[in-house]
């Protein structure tokens, strides 16, 4: 066979390879088996040095031709082929986001989230940001600056969990409340403060309606002239959209609280005909959260002045709000992780509460 046909014989040959190859790896072998250094092509090229310079003349020329043909085939087909390879991939990856995913997600939202989530969407659209604060607390954040200390009495009212005491003899506690995000929020913010703090409580309580887990949640303004009216008002403004009723009743009773002065007890309207709790109407009372105005000794203990700044504070049980609203009637429930139980009082995972859109619907 003489070299020119040689030649025309390996190009067919080598584009019937190129178009046969089903992949881009498939494609790579092809163009080390005849462009690569070892290729049959590149072969061919060295062999032009051996040659007269009468035929390198003929040859040179048809061999470039060739090299550049099945270099031109190879990336035409290359980029065939990685057309092919995105496609497949992007069918493969495809998510139908007009599937139900409700039918196929079985995780649910527990009833606690849910009531921080209505709760946060509330005060955010009041103008309050969320605050956060350590589960095992300071002595000093959980009583001394919220004004109980070591010989209060509040002290015993608690039940405390202590942890042993650090190496400078100093005890840690699991807060026994949220008010001490209050401090911290204080001490780290300049005012104006408006804060809510939702997060986990304990005391070593265990009943019906007491789990030594618990949650709570806190508020918090200051400002240089809030009153009392701010804190009816943003109660007001709070529980009706929580219960989701065009109005409610309160009923502010004188109480006691070493944090604020005065204190009082906040009750809202309600009726239990039929069993159920109805709040709105009705004849009967219904404790619900402490609050006050922030005591003087706390500004100070938190580097404020009193005669520049006041403000008003409340504290509510978010398992008992949950309870209340979601109508279950054992808190120990809550956190019994069953099942039946997540399934039948869960939200749906994908429905975020919004007062646009309704809060629990
Ligand atoms: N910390 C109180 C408790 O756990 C609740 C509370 C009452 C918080 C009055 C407040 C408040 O901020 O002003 O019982």
């Amino acid at each position: 066979m003489s070299m020119q046909e040689q030649i025309a014989s390996l190009k067919v040959d080598i584009a019937a390879q190129i178009a046969a190859a089903d992949s881009l790896a498939a494609l790579e072998d092809v163009r080390v088996a005849t462009l690569g250094k070892k290729g049959s092509v590149s072969g061919l090229m060295k062999g032009l040095g051996g040659m007269s310079p009468d035929e390198r003349k003929v040859m040179g020329p048809a061999l470039n031709g060739l090299k550049v043909q099945v270099s031109d085939d190879i990336a035409a087909r290359k980029s065939v082929l990685e057309t092919a390879e995105l496609e497949a991939r992007l069918s493969q990856e495809r998510v139908d986001v007009s599937l139900p995913v409700m039918e196929h997600a079985s995780g649910s939202i527990h009833p606690n989230s849910q009531v921080m989530d209505e709760i946060a969407e509330i005060f955010a659209n009041l103008g309050f940001d969320v605050a956060e604060g350590p589960d095992i607390e300071s002595d000093f954040h959980n009583f001394t600056a919220l004004n109980i200390p070591e010989e209060h009495p509040a002290r015993q009212d608690h039940d405390t969990f202590y942890l042993k005491p650090d190496e400078n003899g100093e005890r840690k506690v699991l807060r026994t409340h949220t008010s001490p995000v209050q401090i911290r929020t204080m001490m780290s913010k300049e005012p104006p403060i408006r804060i809510i703090a939702p997060g986990r409580t304990y005391r070593s309580d265990s009943d019906a309606t007491h789990t030594p887990m618990f949650h709570q949640v806190e508020g918090l303004v200051i400002d240089k002239d809030t009153h009392l009216g701010h804190l009816k008002g943003t109660l007001e403004a709070f529980l009706k959209a929580f219960f989701e009723v065009d109005a409610v009743t309160l009923r502010l009773r004188p109480s006691y609280f070493p944090f604020t002065e005065p204190s009082m007890e906040v009750d809202v309207q309600c009726s239990f005909d039929g069993g159920t709790v109805k709040i709105g109407d009705g004849n009967d009372w219904l404790e619900i959260l402490g609050s006050g105005m922030v005591n003087p000794r706390v500004l100070v203990h938190c580097n404020l002045d009193p005669n520049v700044y006041q403000g008003f504070a409340f504290g509510c049980g978010i398992d008992r709000l949950a309870m209340l609203k979601y109508g279950m009637n054992d808190l120990r429930a809550f956190f019994d992780s069953d099942l039946r139980w997540l399934r039948h009082y869960g939200f749906r995972a994908l429905d975020l509460p919004t007062l646009a859109g309704g809060l629990s619907t």
